[in-house]
């Protein structure tokens, strides 16, 4: 057999933020070689994958010795001579020698890297791309974007609250013309910020950094930017919000900081719908507390039948928090993060439950990434339907996205957009805003 694991071994490495990552190398009985870097969310929902940090003073607590060891170590022997072709056995061993629920022990970084980097290895071994190692023979779809053009929350020192002001092009035919169209409303945004005198860089994703004075005034630039590229709102272009509401639910109160605002959970849920209703947005994730279920249950009643209703810190990429929220009738999409689930089969069973359950499945980066292109794959070989890797700047975002270009180049005629089929089955495709 080629596809016996005989080294695992991590070193520490930097992401994009400048701080300490893992990355492991994996090699088998026939010489392939698999390698991956562990991406870091800085909003995290509290059910997911727990990273393991070395603390202390040492690069702001950030540290990855202690994970990297326990690579080199525990993890390293017990995958020596297993089968990396047999992803769901090798993952099952990293998760039992673990022993806690969120992977705490081992961390969620070493394992999330190991369980990548056999599956690289088992790819290699094949000789083939990753997509096609995981797709099988299918031809999968290619994948509805989701591009970010100005940051917040989390990735902006809180500026606004809102976190993600992202753009999709639904109706492209293909990625390409996806791509450049959304190129055209991110260069018309920078302008417009510059024209205001707002322009201050940009943001962790790579996003405009939101120089703005509420988050309303977020979305209006938005909707003016894709009108100054040329392009119709809610036609052509239309925005998805990443509102990653747990980050500012405190005491049962939604308080919006930019705003001076707040709001009780019902409330909270009005104001979020009076954006759909004046905005042209598909697509909203975390409108709700990843606790507060009773919120995320009556957005989706109110909006679920003409906006996406995506699920990221409520539901953590975990099997049956997804199963649950469909049972509830919360949310119609799963956001999948390797990392949240830890292992590459507990994301891919977290997927596959959403699409049982007919949700769209959106394959996400996070905020701290590297130049580790697996999640493309990822996503094309698992048939996702959407992806979401940050903005289109700053290289390890573009170098995901062009990586898509490349895998819909070797498709050739083969290649499908899956355009507004990415999205939850029976949305109505109502132009939304200004109604
Ligand atoms: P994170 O944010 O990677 O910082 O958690 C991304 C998201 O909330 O989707
Ligand atoms: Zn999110």
């Amino acid at each position: 057999m080629k596809t016996q694991i005989s080294s695992v071994s991590a070193r520490q490495i930097w992401d994009s933020r400048g701080r300490p990552t893992v990355e492991a190398d994996v090699l088998l009985s026939g010489g392939a070689r698999g390698r991956a870097i562990a991406p870091a969310g800085a909003s995290r929902g509290r059910y997911e994958a727990i990273d393991l940090r070395d603390g202390g003073d040492r690069f702001g607590g950030f540290g990855v010795e202690k994970s990297v060891a326990n690579v080199n170590g525990e993890i390293a022997r017990a995958l020596f001579g297993t089968n990396a072709a047999e992803q769901a056995d090798v993952d099952g061993r990293i998760t039992d020698l673990d022993g806690t629920p969120n992977l705490a022990r081992l961390g969620g970084n070493a394992c999330i890297a190991v369980s990548l980097a056999v599956m690289q290895a088992a790819a290699a071994a094949e000789g083939l791309p990753l997509w096609r190692h995981l797709s099988q023979g299918r031809v999968p779809r290619l994948p509805l974007p989701e591009i970010q053009i100005f940051g917040g929350g989390a990735h902006a020192g809180r500026r606004i609250d809102i976190q993600d002001l992202m753009v999709m092009v639904p109706g492209a035919d293909t990625v390409r013309e996806a791509f450049e169209i959304t190129s055209d409303v991110y260069r018309a945004a920078g302008r417009l910020m510059s024209d205001a005198g707002k322009l201050a860089g940009t943001a962790d994703e790579g996003g405009w950094w939101p120089n703005f004075s509420s988050n309303e005034n977020a979305l209006e630039m938005l909707v003016r930017a894709i009108e100054a590229a040329g392009r119709r709102p809610g036609e052509d272009v239309f925005i998805s919000l990443d509102i990653a509401a747990s980050e500012f639910f405190h005491d049962g109160r939604y308080k919006l900081a930019r705003d001076s605002a707040e709001f009780d959970p019902q409330s909270f849920v009005e104001k979020i719908s009076s954006w759909a209703r004046r905005f042209p947005i598909l697509s909203i994730e975390d409108p709700a507390a990843q606790d507060d279920v009773p919120a995320m249950i009556r957005t989706t009643q109110m909006l679920g039948s003409r906006v996406q209703i995506v699920g990221d810190d409520y539901l953590v990429t975990d099997s049956a928090r997804i199963a649950a929220a469909a049972k509830l009738g919360a949310c119609n999409a799963a956001l999948i993060k390797i990392n949240q689930a830890g292992t590459v089969t507990k994301a891919r069973r977290a997927l596959e439950t959403a699409k049982v359950e007919r949700w769209a499945t959106i394959v996400s980066a996070r905020s701290g990434e590297s130049e580790d292109i697996a999640i493309v794959h990822l996503y094309v070989g698992w048939d996702a339907g959407q992806l979401k890797v940050g903005s289109f700047a700053r290289s390890e975002r573009m170098a995901k996205w062009n990586e898509l270009l490349r895998i819909e180049e070797e498709m050739g005629a083969d290649a499908r957009f899956a355009g507004w089929g990415g999205l939850p089955e029976g949305l109505t495709r109502q132009p939304a805003g200004g109604a």
